[in-house]
């Protein structure tokens, strides 16, 4: 199966609708980091550059089909036209009066963007006819699709899934890039292939875990789903993040590491503090010897040594999930240490590195590292994740069709 990409379209004098993914974080009215919109901007500059109408739409955060004025659209559409040199629309609803009429004037090479379509009830619902009819609704302000919200195409949404079996489609150019990096994630990857996971919640990851141990030569883990691990292996763990209900299936994951051969190779020490904060007292203690009263708010010094060990003949790596609470600077290191040998490995160690999106990418740009220091920073945190577990992902599969 193959995607259609913006070559086979033919959309001068066309109104065609994007699907992006717009989702950054915002402070007020204030964009944070913009990665996401600067990742939008070459596939919509193709279609204006070609002479089409374009109508872009996208999400922001999780408003869940209610009209919510701090997830308006509006601050984006304001930074995606300083970005394309050029002035964006603003619709202030998603297929109403007002988005009908901003596509109604567009020129050729004119570019307009609709309010957070998780506005709309129909985006995200559950059920086939409710979904497909607003589908039908945004299909009709325009005459050809293109997807490219990498960062959104796990979801089964109607801006995703079901409009482009309603119009002639194509998939963008960072689509298409994320897809290429995943494909040589999982066709033959060069060996050792190392995959370093991090981040809060080992149930957010149990299904990549499972696949990965069937492909991966070493699996690191950190963050705060380490603690479950070590938990499992019989250690206490003081008072750090802990998912009791997944210790059975820890447990699981390390008999089939060991069965497999995979490594798997767990914190050796941690920062142990008195209390979640900034400035918590904290000492360093060997990951096997948590204090009951503390918790552990990233790896140790031994670990970053030992993990940056572990990548240092790597040839593949793919990181997900900060090492320790990084927006605290004392919690910092490990996460930096990671992305460090990261960056070692992509140059002198001529390796293919990927940063899997979400909280890893915002810990690299917040750290002050160089984005170019890694092969790739993916902008799908979740849909990079799902991807590598082997799922059928929708917005790939309605763009495959
Ligand atoms: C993301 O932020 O990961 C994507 O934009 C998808 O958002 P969602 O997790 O709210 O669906
Ligand atoms: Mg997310």
């Amino acid at each position: 199966m193959s995607m259609r990409t913006l070559d086979d379209l033919d959309v001068k004098g066309r109104r065609v609708l994007v699907r992006a993914d717009l989702n950054v974080p915002l402070d007020g009215e204030k964009i944070t980091d913009d990665g996401r919109i600067q990742a939008s901007v070459p596939t919509i500059t193709a279609l204006t550059g070609a002479g089409a109408k374009v109508v872009v739409c996208a999400h922001l955060g999780r408003p869940k089909g209610q009209v919510t004025a701090k997830y308006s659209l509006r601050p984006v559409a304001r930074r995606l036209g300083e970005l394309l040199g050029q002035d964006v629309a603003f619709a202030s609803d998603v297929v109403g009066d007002s988005a009908r009429g901003c596509v109604e004037s567009l020129q050729d090479g004119q570019v307009v963007l609709l309010e957070n379509l998780r506005f709309e009830p129909g985006e995200e619902s559950k059920d086939d006819a409710t979904r497909r009819a607003f589908a039908e609704r945004l299909a009709g302000l325009a005459e050809l699709y293109v997807g490219d919200g990498f960062g959104a195409v796990h979801r089964k949404h109607a801006s995703v899934y079901d409009v482009p079996q309603l119009l002639p489609h194509a998939a963008g150019g960072l689509v298409v890039a994320e897809v290429e990096v995943l494909k040589r994630l999982t066709q033959e990857p060069e060996r050792p292939y190392v995959v370093v996971l991090g981040g809060a919640k080992v149930s957010d990851k149990l299904g990549v875990i499972a696949n990965l141990l069937t492909k991966v030569d070493r699996l690191l883990v950190g963050g705060g789903m380490a603690y479950t691990f070590l938990k499992a292996q019989g250690h206490e763990v003081g008072r750090s993040l802990l998912q009791e209900d997944q210790l059975d299936q820890v447990r699981g994951f390390l008999d089939e590491a060991a069965k497999r051969g995979v490594e798997l190779v767990l914190p050796v020490d941690v920062l142990a503090a008195v209390t979640f904060a900034a400035d918590a007292e904290h000492e360093v203690v060997d990951a096997t010897a948590i204090p009951a009263d503390r918790e552990g708010l990233d790896i140790g010094p031994r670990t970053r040594e030992l993990f940056a060990s572990k990548l240092a003949d790597a040839r593949t790596v793919f990181w997900n999930g900060p090492m320790g609470v990084f927006e605290f600077d004392a919690f910092a290191g490990g996460t930096r240490a990671v992305a460090e040998a990261l960056i070692a490995q992509t140059g002198s160690g001529g390796a293919f590195t990927v940063v899997g999106g979400g909280d890893s990418a915002a810990a690299v740009r917040r750290l002050g590292l160089p984005e170019d220091g890694f092969s790739h920073i993916s902008t799908g945190g979740g849909a990079s994740l799902e991807y590598l577990e082997g799922k059928t992902l929708p917005g790939l599969a309605a763009l495959e069709a």
